[in-house]
């Protein structure tokens, strides 16, 4: 009897397969590589997925471990079906340095005001502003320390700004400044300019930054979300604006995707808005994380980025 090879199923509406295709191919010779639909019952030893349909996963028979073609697992943990094998997600993949450009971006446009210059612009106002807030004191924190939390806070003390980072676990990212708990929480509220959420979106995390959080924090702090939208209670985000405690927001996840056309959010002068896409997983990195990751199970080791359901990160 001849042993029979060893599928990866792949499920993605976001990723290409033809791609994944070719270099599991090239790279995995001894592995059949296959499409997975939401009704497929199928023998399958490996999962990269994306989003899978609840209940698609449970389908499949034989399955070792599931590899998460993204950095969140909040989705995958959501499907009440989901077969109790190891969960590998990917770390960082290209996702940090984009991540961390883009809160450059928020950042910088905030502390240097070009939004008051595009404002000048349009009606041809030539008018420097010459008292912006020093960057020495215009303190960046970061909360949520993971791979691309660190990657991000790290950056920011790069270009020259106070940064710090909180994190649930009371991880540390030196050489930078590291908080945890309520006390940690209160001296980043205290001392920042900026809030970036790089949470893990976790039953502990869900509705984090809600009336009760936006009442602790300095009035004129600006908000930058790239974590999760269910991280963020929308209308106590609304109201914070309004109330001028938040001076403004640049959101790039929702409590629903896409934005619906009704939410108050689209035409608030003081928000800005991108559509998921903070950071986009580079394909190349995402293809050698996995495939390294698959040669190590297949060797008998541990593969790096092992989800841990209990944290539910
Ligand atoms: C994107 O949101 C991801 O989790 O990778």
């Amino acid at each position: 009897m001849t042993a029979t090879r060893p599928v990866i199923g792949f499920y993605s509406e976001f990723d290409d397969p033809i791609i994944w295709r070719s270099r599991i191919e090239d790279e995995l010779p001894d592995v059949t590589f296959d499409l997975l639909g939401p009704d497929d019952v199928k023998e399958v030893r490996y999962a990269l997925v994306w989003n899978p349909p609840h209940g698609l996963l449970s389908k499949l028979k034989g399955l070792e471990a599931i590899f998460v073609l993204g950095a969140g697992v909040d989705a995958l943990l959501r499907d009440p079906s989901l077969p109790n094998v190891p969960i590998v997600r990917l770390q960082d993949a290209g996702m940090g340095i984009q991540m961390a450009h883009y809160v450059a971006y928020g950042v910088l446009r905030f502390q240097r005001e070009f939004a008051v210059y595009e404002r000048q612009q349009a009606s041809r106002d030539w008018n420097p502003l010459l008292n912006i807030e020093p960057i020495e004191s215009f303190g960046v924190g970061v909360l949520g320390l993971g791979a691309i939390g660190s990657r991000v806070v790290e950056s920011m003390g790069h270009l020259g700004f106070p940064a710090r980072g909180w994190s649930v676990s009371g991880r540390s990212a030196r050489p930078i400044e590291t908080l945890s708990g309520d006390s940690g929480l209160k001296t980043l509220l205290t001392c920042s300019r900026v809030l970036v959420n790089l949470l893990p979106l976790t039953p502990n995390t869900e509705r984090f930054y809600d009336k009760h959080f936006f009442d602790q924090i300095k009035p004129g702090t600006f908000f930058i979300n790239l974590g999760r939208g269910n991280h963020v209670v929308e209308d106590d985000l609304i109201q914070a604006l309004d109330a001028n405690v938040l001076s403004g927001a640049l959101l790039d996840v929702f409590n629903q995707e896409p934005l619906q056309s009704t939410s108050a959010l689209w035409h608030h002068p003081k928000v800005l808005i991108t559509p998921h896409v903070s950071g986009l997983t580079n394909a190349t990195k995402a293809m050698d994380q996995i495939i390294s990751n698959i040669k190590l199970i297949e060797a008998g080791s541990k593969p790096t980025g092992l989800v841990n359901r209990q944290q539910g990160y």
